[in-house]
């Protein structure tokens, strides 16, 4: 019976959401292994053995909000809070640019200290020193005006992980003001402005069950993102969800299995958050489907100091090592690096 459900995801690419719960509860072995070697098969039917590169820099580590979570929610006080410049920015650039990445990811917590106009200038400065990259922010919820501005200053995409399609667990994670429908029309409205989107959810959190989880899927299947970001929670020790456990391995790559499936196309990471819980995480994340990975080019202090989760990989790399160690890594798994943008497949600026 599982078997069918699986065999039907993969002539359907969807399911019917009590079908989504019966096949995340009832998988095993057998269909793990099946929906894996699919999911393998149509990523390199479209992007061959190629693996793209994002370039992370996480510019600030402040944040308005106070997700149960995150470690770098507002009320940790356990943390040093930095900024990057935008000197410090454009030398991450560089350094990244040097090895060839081409695209950055500008990340941080949603500070206030950046204002609209601080951030059209981090972008305008990026694509006038860099052309040739693709750039993507990863900046949170901001009004309409805002992601208007940041498009035509010259980003490209925009992440912004919907983090749960149910309302009341999406209110279990988020204290407010933040709620799912203003995340929601977010997505839309930086769709409809041009960006390349991307949505996803963490993999174990609190409060999580199969019947949020399918919720997720008909959600993604419904606003169809250039990017789905998925990885397992981890519990950051000065966060309320101390003492929750963490997602697991194989939860996340049978989700990263099923995403592939129904979205052929879809840029799919293997997040840093795949590689701290298995030291191979990333690996079998690409095995399972996944055509992404994002090294981080953040200055050394400011690494320490990004910590969403506990135990997170890549702390100590310096990028220039970070990007020979992931070569050797893909090539033992048969995979190389691309150096190319990396665009969704017909995507074009408005
Ligand atoms: N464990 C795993 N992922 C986390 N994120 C934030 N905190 C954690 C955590 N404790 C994820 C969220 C967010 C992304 C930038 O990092 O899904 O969207």
């Amino acid at each position: 019976e599982v078997m069918r459900l699986a065999n039907k995801l993969v002539d359907e690419g969807l399911l019917a959401h009590d079908e989504y719960i019966e096949l995340l509860a009832n998988r095993d072995d057998e269909v793990r292994e099946y929906l894996r070697s699919v999911a393998q098969e149509i990523a390199t039917t479209n992007y061959g053995h190629d693996i793209f590169l994002r370039g992370l820099i996480e510019y600030s580590n402040t944040c308005k909000n106070d997700c149960y979570y995150c470690g770098i929610r507002k009320s940790n006080d356990n943390i040093e809070r930095y900024r990057l410049t935008l000197e410090d920015i454009l030398q991450c650039c560089e350094i990244g640019y040097q090895i060839g990445l081409r695209t950055f990811v500008l990340q941080g917590g949603e500070d206030p200290y950046f204002t609209d106009d601080m951030i059209c200038e981090i972008i305008f400065a990026i694509k006038e020193e860099y052309p040739d990259c693709a750039l993507t922010l990863s900046i949170g919820e901001k009004e309409r005006e805002s992601y208007e501005r940041f498009y035509e200053a010259g980003a490209d995409r925009f992440l912004l992980r919907h983090e749960t399609a149910d309302g009341e667990h999406y209110r279990r994670l988020h204290p407010e003001p933040l709620s799912l429908e203003n995340r929601m029309r977010c997505l839309e409205v930086l769709r409809e402005i041009g960006f390349q989107i991307g949505a996803g959810f963490m993999v174990g959190s609190p409060g999580q069950t199969y019947d949020t989880m399918a919720s997720d899927f008909e959600y993604l299947k419904k606003l169809n993102p250039h990017m789905i970001g998925i990885g397992p929670f981890i519990h950051h020790k000065d966060t309320p969800f101390r003492d929750e456990p963490d997602g697991t391995l194989e939860l996340t790559l049978f989700c990263l299995s099923i995403l592939r499936i129904m979205f052929p196309k879809v840029l799919l990471p293997a997040t840093t958050a795949l590689g701290t819980i298995d030291k191979i995480g990333r690996e079998k994340g690409i095995l399972a489907g996944a055509n992404v990975i994002m090294p981080s080019l953040s200055p050394d202090n400011a690494r320490r100091q990004y910590l969403l989760y506990e135990g997170k990989v890549g702390v100590k790399d310096k990028a220039a090592e970070g990007r020979k160690i992931l070569d050797e890594k893909l090539a033992e798994i048969g995979y190389k690096t691309s150096t190319t943008r990396g665009d969704y497949k017909g995507w074009n600026r408005k």
